[in-house]
This record gives structure tokens, C-alpha cells and sequence, in this order.
């Protein structure tokens, strides 16, 4: 397939040479003259491993060519990839220009270009953008450079993963291969594009296509900051947080693995919260910061205050709380974020009618009996035995409990609104009209 690769940095020459190395006919593009210079003479203008053999053996085999003409590239192609760069402005912001500017000359390009044999040309953005890009900037700048004429043309978003160091060994395994279009055409091509690599391409929507390459970094620079902080706090307490870090990660049960990383309510618990303090206070008595560890009960409590907030934005004073323990099949309520959303809801007046499925206060004992009672003390006459009894006459219903009982009774009388905070309600009930989830 005939493949523009626009922007001939470290992901855009990378991806040229693997995909030239594939059999594809690839042409990549930069506005910097010496980086065209550099491939047309055989070499890498970026520093990777493999990366000068890559380009010496396709340039020399006449499968990856290197040009300043946008229209020389498009020329027969079905497809572009957008590798140009996104910066940060001075305010953290992404600078789009180079996207945009590199996506006009596309257009610019595609008037006179010869068609493709498809008829069809995509443009995939493989540059890391902000959700919204595609729609925002991409599309409309394809449809103003090729307004009124008849050429077909698509957009998506396909994320690269590779990192600096070992580009072309993640371009031929990456983690995942994603494609962000509604256009079945568009998904098509970038499949047939990769098939070469043998792994399945998901096609999503194409705002999550954008947004995974952030959430995926934002993750991995939090690992980074999370191993330093325990690294910071052991060293002073005499521990060999390499050790530590070592057995922690042959927990994949836990630790590496899915687990806590769905998007929902607030952490809690007997433990949780008590053992995040007890390492704060032992950085704090031996004056060591951990901001991000720190920064982590900042985010929980903003978890509990925007729900208690939605309920109050509905001005309605009846509010059913179906489930109470901080997580299902257990009675244990100790720091339940759902004991602070009653608390404070019935702290602000509210009427608050609460249902658990397994939740039985005269049944409750030790320091689990103490914290229900300083929180809720009157729990026993709040307490419903039936999900319907809590929410009739209910404006509100928070859900934190999946239990089917509760399920059914919220099926077949429906409050105005519903605030999901299991997120494990199911499609039925996630699509009635009062339905909000978290994030999600
Ligand atoms: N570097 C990485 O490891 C990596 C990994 C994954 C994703 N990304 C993302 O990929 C994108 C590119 O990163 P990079 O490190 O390869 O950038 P880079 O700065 O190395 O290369 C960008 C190239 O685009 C060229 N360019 C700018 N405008 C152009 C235009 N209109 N037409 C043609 N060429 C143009 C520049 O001259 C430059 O050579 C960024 O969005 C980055 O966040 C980078």
C-alpha cells in the first residue's frame, strides 16, 4: 500500500522504515530539509537502535523515499500518518499547529494528487492529541482545504506506543493496536496497514482512541513517582526499597494487574485509608514529602464531595443510599465512603432512607459498632429492610450496591435521578433517563 508519513522524527522515521521493511510503499515528508537530506542519503536523522540499517536497506531497496513536497507524497496514496509533533505551550497546553498545518497541506495536496486506487484516503493521526483533535481540528481542516471538491476522505486516530530507546522492537510488538474512526473504511485500511504485524486492531470511538495514549502515560509516570516515593520513605526507615518493590510486583493478583483501576467511588475501608496515614506520618516525623501519596486522600475526599454536591444540584431532600459497607458481602462499614456520603448528607438535612443487603446494625460489633455509631447514630431507624421501602418518595438514589434485589427495585420504579457509584449496574438500569455514572 502507498503510505505519506508526515513528520520525520523519532515516531514518524521509525514508522516509515518499519513499514517500508514490510513491503508497503512508503513516503515520508518533513518540512526540515537536512531530516530529507539524511533519509535520501541513506541515514537516520534520529538516533534509535537499528534504526540507520532500517532506512540504509529501504532507501537502497526503493521502498521508503523522503520528500519536502506534500503532493510528490499523496500522490497515489490511500493513506497519511500525521507523526508531526505536539508540544506543550508555555501554559502546558498542546500546540495543534503542527497538526493542523501538517493536516491543511494533506488537503492542499489531495486537489491534485493522483487519486488512490481505493478512491479513498485516510488520515490517521498517530501524534499524541488531546480528545476532541480528530473532530475539532482535523476534520474540519480536511473539509475547508478540500471544499467543493468530490474527494473521499476519513479520519482517525491511531495512537503509537512506541518509546525512544527501542522504537522499532515496540513497533513490532505494541501493547495494543487502536483505531479511533466511525468510518469503516478508514478502520479497514489501518488494518490492512498493520496486518503484517499479526495482531488484532480494535477499532473504538475516537475520542478514546485519544485520550488512552494519556491516561497510558499519566499511568506510567505515576508508577515512576509512586516506586520513588516508597523508595524516599524506606531509605530513611532503613528498608531496601528495592527488595520491597521486587516482591510487590510478584503480586499480580493486586498490584500488577486490572485490579483498582476502574474508574468509580472512593477507596476506603478498615485499611486503605489507615495505612496511607500511617506511612504519611512516618514521612511526615522524618520530614520526608510524598506529595503523590499525600495527593491521593486530596482525591479521594473530591470523589465523595462531588457526589454529595450532585445530590444537592438536584434540590430534592429525599435521598435513598442503596448500600452502605465500602464494598459488596461485607458488613465491615470502617471509613466507608458511603457512611460520609449519608453522614453528610444528613448533616445538610437531607431525608435519607439507606438499604444494604447485608448490612444488620444490631448484628454489628467492636470498632465497627464505635464508627457507625460516632457517624451514624441512628442508623438503626435509617436502615430499610427493602430497597423499594428506601427509594419511594426518593428524588435521589446513590447506588453503590450491585445486589440484584436492589437492581429489580430501581427497574421497576426508577427515581428521578440515579447516582451510580458501583458502576456495576448493568446496561438496563444505565440506560434510565435519570441514570449518571462517575466518569464513565
Ligand atoms: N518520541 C516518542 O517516543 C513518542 C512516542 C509515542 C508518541 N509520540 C508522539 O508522536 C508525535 C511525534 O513525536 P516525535 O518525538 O517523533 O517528534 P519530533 O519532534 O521528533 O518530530 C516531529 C517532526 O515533524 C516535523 N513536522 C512539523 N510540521 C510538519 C509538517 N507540516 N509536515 C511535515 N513534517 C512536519 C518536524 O520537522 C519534525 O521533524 C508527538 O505527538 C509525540 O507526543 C512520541
Amino acid at each position: 500500500m502507498r503510505v505519506a508519513v508526515l513528520g520525520l522524527g523519532y515516531v514518524g522515521t521509525v514508522t516509515a522504515a518499519c513499514l517500508a521493511a514490510n513491503g508497503h510503499d512508503v513516503w515520508g515528508v518533513d518540512v526540515d530539509s537536512t531530516k530529507i537530506a539524511e533519509i535520501r542519503a541513506g541515514r537516520s536523522p534520529v538516533v534509535e537502535p537499528g534504526l540507520a540499517e532500517l532506512v540504509g536497506q529501504t532507501v537502497a531497496g526503493g521502498m521508503l523515499h523522503a520528500t519536502t513536497d506534500c503532493r510528490a507524497a499523496l500522490d497515489g496514496a490511500e493513506l497519511s500518518l500525521v507523526c508531526v509533533g505536539t508540544p506543550s505551550t508555555g501554559r502546558g497546553e498542546t500546540n495543534l499547529a503542527y497538526v493542523r498545518r501538517a493536516t491543511e497541506d494533506i488537503a492542499g495536496a489531495l486537489r491534485t494528487a493522483a487519486p488512490p486506487p481505493s478512491g479513498h484516503h485516510s488520515v490517521v493521526i498517530r501524534s499524541t492529541v488531546p480528545p476532541g483533535t480528530v473532530d475539532g481540528v482535523v476534520i474540519p481542516a480536511l473539509a475547508a482545504g478540500l471544499a467543493g471538491t468530490e474527494i473521499a476522505v476519513g479520519a482517525a486516530m491511531c495512537p503509537e506506543f512506541l518509546r525512544e530507546g527501542s522504537g522499532i522492537a515496540d513497533f513490532f510488538a505494541p501493547p495494543f493496536l487502536i483505531v479511533g474512526t466511525p468510518d469503516d473504511t478508514v478502520a479497514d485500511t489501518v488494518t490492512g496497514l498493520f496486518r503484517f504485524l499479526g495482531q488484532p486492531v480494535q477499532v473504538v470511538n475516537v475520542r478514546v482512541a485519544e485520550a488512552l495514549k494519556y491516561a497510558c502515560n499519566a499511568f506510567h509516570a505515576t508508577k515512576v513517582s509512586f516506586a520513588n516515593e516508597v523508595g524516599r520513605i524506606l531509605r530513611i526507615l532503613g528498608v531496601d526499597s528495592r527488595e520491597v518493590m521486587a516482591l510487590f510486583c510478584e503480586d499480580q493478583v493486586l498490584n500488577i494487574s486490572p485490579a483498582y483501576l476502574r474508574p468509580g467511588f472512593a477507596f476506603g475501608g478498615s485499611c486503605l485509608p489507615k495505612d496511607l496515614r500511617a506511612l504519611l506520618s512516618l514521612a511526615r516525623v522524618n520530614s520526608a514529602d510524598l506529595p503523590l501519596l499525600a495527593g491521593t486522600l486530596e482525591s479521594n475526599e473530591l470523589v465523595i464531595s462531588e457526589v454529595v454536591d450532585r445530590v444537592v444540584a438536584h434540590g430534592t431532600r429525599a435521598v435513598a443510599l442503596l448500600g452502605l459497607s465500602f464494598k459488596t458481602d461485607t458488613d465491615d462499614l470502617r471509613e466507608s465512603p458511603n457512611v460520609e456520603v449519608a453522614e453528610r448528607l444528613i448533616g445538610k438535612g437531607f431525608d435519607v432512607r439507606i438499604y444494604d443487603p447485608i448490612v444488620n446494625p444490631a448484628r454489628l460489633v467492636g470498632s465497627n459498632r464505635r464508627h457507625v455509631e460516632s457517624k451514624l447514630p441512628h442508623l438503626g431507624r435509617l436502615l430499610v429492610h427493602e430497597p423499594r421501602e428506601a427509594l419511594q418518595g426518593a428524588g435521589v438514589a446513590v447506588v453503590s450496591t450491585s445486589d440484584t434485589v436492589a437492581r429489580d427495585a430501581l427497574l421497576a420504579a426508577p427515581p428521578p435521578h440515579l447516582i451510580d457509584i458501583s458502576g456495576r449496574l448493568g446496561s438496563e438500569v444505565e440506560s434510565l433517563p435519570g441514570y449518571e455514572g462517575l466518569g464513565w
